[in-house]
This record gives C-alpha cells, sequence and structure tokens, in this order.
C-alpha cells in the first residue's frame, strides 16, 4: 500500500532514502533548509556522487512521485510517516551533535494536524530518541499524537542505492505494534523478497548502528594490527585474511588491509560510541575502541613515514614530488571527509612535499577541502616526475594502470601500494620497487617455478 512519507534532511542518507521510498511504491517528498540543493534534486541534480542514484531521482520526480521542498509545513501536512535523516556530526568533545535534529522536531512537531509516526534514521548516541519524547509532548498540537520510531540506516556509499532497495536486515526500534505495522507497510516489498527484520525497542536501534560500525571499525583494524606484526615477522596478511576468513564465524569481508578506514561514519561513530559510553559512565566497556582507533592512526603514519624516507631531506623539510592515486575515503564515492588518503597527501605537503593528487571522481570535493594540494587530470599526469607514488584509494582503473608508462612518466620507482590491492608482479617486471603494508610482493611464477619473494613491504 502506498504511504505518502517525508524524508527530512536530503543529504547522502536523506536524497538517496527519498528516491528508495519513492521506488518502493511511495509518494515521497524529501525537504532540505537549503535552497540551492532542493532545486538540484529537483532537477534531477546531486550534488555528490553515487551510481545510479541521479538515475533513480529522475524517473520519480518526472511524475511527481517525488517531489523536493525547503519547507516543513508543506511535509507536515503532506505525510504520514516522517523520516528524519539528518546529519549528527562529531561534536567538539567527540560526542555526535544533535542541533540539527532537535532543529527539526521544533519546526515539524507544531506542524502537524493528525496523528503521526516520526522515524529517526540518523546515527544517534544510544538514549536519543527517549530523550526526545518531553520535547515532542511539549510542541505537539493539542489533540494530535506523534510516536516516535527509530529504523537505522546501514547504506554504504557506492552502493547505496542497491542496500536501500535490498536491505541486509532491517531494524525497527518501535514502542508501538502499531509503529511496527506503519514501518512493515513501508518496507513491504524488500520483506516480501526476503531483508529480515529486527524488531526492538528504541534504544537497541539507536545502539544497532553504531555497535555495527564500531565492529566493522574493530575488524579492520584487527586485520592491520596482524599486518604490523606481518610485517615485523615475514608472514603475509592478505594470506592471513584468506585463511581466517575461510572460518565463516570470522568470515573474509572487513579483513582488507591496509590504510585503514575513514570517511563520514566508521571514525565518527567509534568515537562517538566511546564518548556516550563515557557520559554513561561506563568507559571501560568500550577502552578497546581506543586501541581501534590509534591502530588506525598508526596506518596513516606508516605510509607517511615510508614516503618521507624515500625524499630527501633537509633541516626537517622534505624535497621531492609525491604522486598520490586517489583523494576519497574509498572507491566508488567522492566523498573525502576524514579520508585516509588526503590525509596522508595532506602531510607530506606539510613536510614540504610537491604532492599531486589524481581521483576518477573527487577532485572537485578534494580541492576545496585541501586547496594547497594540486590536482592532475589522470594518473599519468599525477606521476610525472614524481620520486615516490602513493596507490591510497583502491579505484578499479588503477589497477588497469600501465606501470611501463607511469615508470617513464616519473623520475624514481617506489610504488606504496597503501591498500594492497595493485598486482605487484607487472610493477616489479616494470622496474618499480614495490611496497605494502603487510603483505609480501612476489613475482609471478613462470611455468613450473616456484614464485620469488623479492620482499619490498613498508
Ligand atoms: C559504513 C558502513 O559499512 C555502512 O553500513 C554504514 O551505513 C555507513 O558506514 P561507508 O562509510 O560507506 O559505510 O564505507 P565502508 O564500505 O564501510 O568503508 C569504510 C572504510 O573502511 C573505507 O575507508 C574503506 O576503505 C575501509 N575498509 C573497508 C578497509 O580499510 N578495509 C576493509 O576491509 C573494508
Amino acid at each position: 500500500m502506498s504511504v505518502r512519507i517525508s524524508v527530512i534532511g536530503t543529504g547522502y542518507l536523506g536524497a538517496t532514502h527519498a528516491a528508495g521510498m519513492a521506488e518502493l511504491g511511495h509518494d515521497v517528498i524529501g525537504v532540505d533548509t537549503d535552497e540551492a540543493k532542493v532545486r538540484a534534486l529537483a532537477s534531477g541534480q546531486l550534488p555528490f556522487f553515487e551510481p545510479g542514484l541521479p538515475e533513480l531521482i529522475a524517473k520519480h520526480v518526472a511524475p511527481g512521485k517525488l517531489r523536493f521542498t525547503t519547507s516543513l509545513a508543506e511535509a507536515a501536512d503532506f505525510a504520514d510517516i516522517h523520516f528524519v535523516c539528518v546529519g549528527t556530526p562529531q561534536g567538539e568533545s567527540g560526542a555526535a551533535d544533535l542541533s540539527h535534529l532537535h532543529a527539526v522536531i521544533d519546526g515539524l512537531v507544531p506542524a502537524l494536524g493528525r496523528n503521526t509516526l516520526v522515524v529517526g534514521k540518523s546515527t544517534v548516541p544510544v538514549g536519543t530518541a527517549q530523550s526526545l519524547l518531553p520535547r515532542i509532548a511539549a510542541l505537539a498540537p493539542s489533540g494530535v499524537d506523534v510516536e516516535v520510531a527509530w529504523n537505522p540506516e546501514f547504506l554504504r556509499e557506492g552502493h547505496a542505492v542497491h542496500d536501500t532497495l535490498h536491505p541486509n536486515r532491517l531494524v525497527l526500534g518501535v514502542s508501538s505494534p502499531g509503529a511496527e505495522w506503519a514501518l512493515r507497510n513501508v518496507y513491504a516489498t524488500p520483506i516480501a523478497e526476503g531483508s529480515p527484520v529486527v524488531v526492538s525497542n528504541l534504544p537497541t536501534a539507536e545502539l544497532v548502528k553504531v555497535s555495527a560500525n564500531a565492529f566493522l571499525a574493530t575488524k579492520i583494524s584487527f586485520i592491520n594490527a596482524m599486518a604490523e606484526l606481518c610485517e615485523l615477522t615475514g608472514a603475509d596478511v592478505a594470506s592471513l585474511a584468506d585463511a581466517l576468513g575461510h572460518d565463516d564465524r570470522i568470515g573474509r569481508k572487513f579483513l582488507g588491509a591496509g590504510l585503514g578506514y575513514g570517511g563520514g561514519c566508521l571514525p565518527k561513530d567509534v568515537r562517538a560510541l566511546i564518548a556516550r559510553a563515557e557520559e554513561l559512565g561506563s568507559g571501560r566497556s568500550v577502552e578497546f575502541l581506543h586501541g581501534v582507533d590509534a591502530i588506525n592512526a598508526r596506518r596513516r603514519d606508516r605510509v607517511v613515514e615510508e614516503a618521507l624516507s624515500v625524499l630527501r631531506t633537509v633541516n626537517g623539510r622534505a624535497f621531492g614530488r609525491v604522486a598520490v592515486l586517489g583523494a576519497s575515503f574509498k572507491p566508488l564515492s567522492d566523498d573525502v571527509r576524514d579520508s585516509p588518503a588526503l590525509d596522508v597527501a595532506r602531510r607530506l605537503s606539510r613536510a614540504g612535499a610537491w604532492v599531486t593528487v589524481y581521483d576518477p571522481q573527487a577532485a572537485v570535493p578534494a580541492r576545496s577541502a585541501a586547496p594547497e594540494l594540486r590536482y592532475a587530470a589522470n594518473a599519468v599526469a599525477a606521476c610525472r616526475k614524481a620520486d615516490v607514488v602513493l596507490h591510497l584509494t583502491e579505484w578499479a582503473e588503477f589497477r588497469d594502470l600501465d606501470p611501463r608508462r607511469l615508470r617513464d612518466a616519473a623520475r624514481g620507482r617506489v610504488l606504496i601500494d597503501g591498500r594492497n590491492s595493485l598486482d605487484p608482479s607487472s610493477w616489479l617486471a616494470a622496474g618499480w620497487d614495490v611496497r605494502t603494508l603487510g603483505t609480501l610482493v612476489t613475482q609471478e611464477p613462470k611455468a613450473g617455478t616456484q614464485p620469488s619473494l623479492v620482499g619490498g613491504r613498508v
């Protein structure tokens, strides 16, 4: 059954959710305070890169199934269910800043004219939904019943459309059977297609999201800790991850050792969980997350130090040219928030190096976040006269690069593969000194011979 839905906050999460809801057959209004963004979305333009999303928005804007406004009053009038998708950025203390969420409640609730379900999708500290209830009760017009539910979002950038339409689980944090029924109705299609549903109370639903991200971060830092040991002992972290991953209690996913995690979610959620646990007087419960964060930071230090070791240093200043392949925090995204690649590039630039970056999608946001760096139009141009080449975001096109062309463009011969994802044998064959993070670099075996170990780890 088609539902009239509003999606408040049309950033990454909200724009995707609004388009996804329209695709599931609902009538959707997206709300944002940013007029320019609203105009752009209404004409099918996205202010960020996400495969398949502009097409999905255009498909539903055309027949009027999806529209956008800056007016919360219009949304209040139109919709029966309001999804709140505003940002909860990291505040000074590491705790989440809930001011956007509060502003939505303050603007929406007094405008409501009938009984309504307000569904939080934003990532929030556990206990937030409960804390909103008195605020909502104070603002709701008399006779209007406003119920709160929490339905966290697990979409991955780069796969956002797929993850929204085919969620690998739906978590419905509700306080009444009516709210559960309403949300099951919204998600009737994916539920019919087999997406598992977990119904819980509000704090559980809130905690699922941050704990899922903290767990993923822990998995990445765990394998990066093993990579540190591999570097000291001659073990190979890629084979180790394969061997661990065959145990289906562990699983191979998120055991990709390298430069570590970044982006708008994992780093922020790890710190927000620490901050919330401390606020609750239970910092010890998540003490290990400090280690997770620290291991992640050390990976970046390691790559910076290795690159600097290749450059000439005079009075503590580095001289030389560095090519950085990748600026986004991961491939298939133009997001540079807390990007390990951009962080390393900036630190090398601050140390004195002349740093040129190439990224297939993120040049514009990278340039605005790091205007002090130079940006090239392609990988070969970035590598021109470089003393060292750093591969820091594993875009598929970097795997297809011709190492001989890059060798001819560059001045030096050192490749640091911060993502352990290039094929070392073709780079070695082209004369590169290949350095990785905890993996062994071997020459491809010729038929009938054993592979030869040629060393080369960071
Ligand atoms: C994450 C969660 O996966 C998603 O469920 C949630 O809704 C939002 O946060 P996202 O931030 O889009 O999604 O990126 P993700 O694919 O999880 O990658 C996060 C970071 O971890 C990236 O920097 C990536 O390069 C890094 N990573 C991932 C590794 O270093 N190793 C791995 O094995 C996997």
